[in-house]
């Protein structure tokens, strides 16, 4: 079951991690691993950092969570750009560190351009608005985000994710390795990753938008957008048995609006693995959809995304929780959870990864395990009541996690080994444990995370964890 003891020193490190600015706690970093080089991982990412202000928030310790949610606001930039070589208005940076000059301290950020082979982070502005929200419910206090700056970062946001441009869908369209799938790993498009996180974000914006004169256009803007969008993730994006039924017998070619395959897909692209795998009961959304292309892998980040978000319908949100049931072994394996399945592997992860040995076929994205993700894992048991997935998923995990030093991934195709260039003491792992035991023990705390769905679990039966 789970421990005390394995649950103190997940908080010690986690506040051991944390950067500071100017004297106050400003985020915390991204790893403490003293032994593999460490490249950027002593910065402050804007997506790990959500999910310790997650666990921040719910143990009732927003300072922290509130400097951050400001000094993002004042990184973000809003200067119009026709020069491709600074970051465009709208973007809030992948990362940040503090730099000392002449005994002063500032702030460096990344916006892309020094990452690894040069991405530029989609999310993290989507990560910023789940987080305010969060902010906002837990600690009940709106004065932050209703502030002039808050707000105008947020319509500067929705200007940058809803303006037009080559295409004409509700997704939204983003460049590989946009965002947790930081490498290339055939995650351009469409993918369904961004497009759950978009969901969720513009239905935060939307609530976080003050009623005024100026905010109405962007917030009847990010209402209509979700709806379509959530029309053509439900309808086109999902598969079942049922659906894949109807994609092996589809016509192609068809033209105008009567086209029942509307993107072309020809049925033979179906892989021959999703034939068996499929189970008769249970679903999931789809890793991409796009001209001609459906990517049939299942991305947890996305579909988990779409449960806790309220972007799956109740019975789709049903349907992947029995996905995870039928399928545990593959997507649950022995250290939760498994970011995409199956792996790229032979030619396909010569094309589409340009042979990248990072990724090799069950190796970090490349069908890697990450317990980062255990949060929302938790979170998505909790709101379809799924508990019979979480209390096994998270009965051994802690102590495991503690004596591997909280390895940032896990390989092989169940998960059990430490990733081969995993960082250890990565802080998004201890977070997630952390969060992870803290919906268990209390499922409510999914309303304070700022979610605004019905919650259906009742306690797990975790008590003296926390
Ligand atoms: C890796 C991950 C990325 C994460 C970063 C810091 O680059 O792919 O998602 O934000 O490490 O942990």
């Amino acid at each position: 079951m789970l421990d005390k003891a394995v649950h103190d020193t997940a908080w010690e490190l986690l506040e051991a991690s944390v950067m500071h600015f100017r004297g106050k706690p400003l985020g915390t970093v991204a790893a403490r691993d003293t032994i593999v080089q460490e490249l950027n991982y002593d910065q402050v990412f804007t997506r790990d950092f959500a999910v310790s202000a997650y666990a921040y928030l719910l143990a009732d310790k927003p300072d922290i969570v509130a400097n951050f949610l400001l000094q993002m606001v004042r990184l973000q930039r809003t200067e119009r750009q026709l020069d491709c070589f600074r970051p465009g208005e709208g973007l809030m940076p992948a990362s940040f560190k503090v730099k000392s000059v002449d005994g002063e301290e500032h702030l460096i950020a990344d916006y892309g351009e020094h990452a690894i082979a040069r991405v530029a982070p989609v999310d993290s502005g989507f990560w910023w608005l789940l987080v305010l929200k969060a902010y906002v419910r837990s600690t009940g206090d709106s004065t932050l985000a209703e502030g002039d700056e808050a707000q105008r970062a947020i319509r500067v946001l929705l200007d940058l994710s809803l303006s037009t441009r080559f295409d004409m869908f509700p997704t939204m369209l983003v460049p590989d390795g946009s965002y947790l799938i930081d490498r290339r790993m055939g995650v351009y498009g469409y993918p369904l990753d961004i497009q759950a996180h978009f969901f969720a974000a513009l239905k935060m914006a939307q609530s976080l938008l003050v009623d005024n004169e100026e905010n109405a256009p962007y917030t009847e803007a990010a209402r209509r957008r979700q709806q379509h969008l959530a029309y053509h993730m439900r309808t086109y994006y999902w598969l079942d048995l049922a659906q894949l039924n109807r994609i092996y017998r589809y016509d192609v070619e068809q033209y105008g609006h009567n086209a029942a395959n509307q993107f072309n897909i020809y049925p033979e692209t179906i892989p021959s693995w999703l034939m068996d795998w499929m189970p008769e009961q249970g679903g999931y959304f789809a890793g991409n959809l796009g001209p001609a292309r459906m990517d049939f892998r299942y991305f947890a980040l996305g579909n988990l995304l779409a449960v806790v978000s309220g972007l799956a319908t109740n019975e789709q949100a049903d349907a992947i929780m029995d996905l995870l049931r039928a399928r545990r072994d593959d997507l649950i394996g022995d250290m939760p959870l498994k970011l995409c399945f199956p792996a790229l592997e032979d030619r396909d992860w010569m094309l589409l990864t340009g042979m990248d040995r990072k990724n090799r076929a069950w190796s970090y994205h490349n069908g890697g395990n990450w317990p980062c993700l255990l949060w929302l894992l938790a979170a998505a048991c909790v709101r379809t009541g799924a508990t019979d997935i979480l209390e096994p998923a998270l009965e051994s995990v802690g102590p495991r996690l503690a004596r591997d030093d909280w390895p940032e991934y896990y390989d092989g195709r169940h998960g059990r080994l430490i990733g081969r260039e995993a960082r250890r003491l990565q802080t998004w792992t201890i977070a997630g444990y952390l969060i992870a035991v803290q919906l268990a023990e209390d499922p409510s705390g999914l309303n304070r995370l700022g979610f605004d769905v019905e919650v259906q679990a009742a306690s797990c039966g975790v008590e003296g964890a926390v």
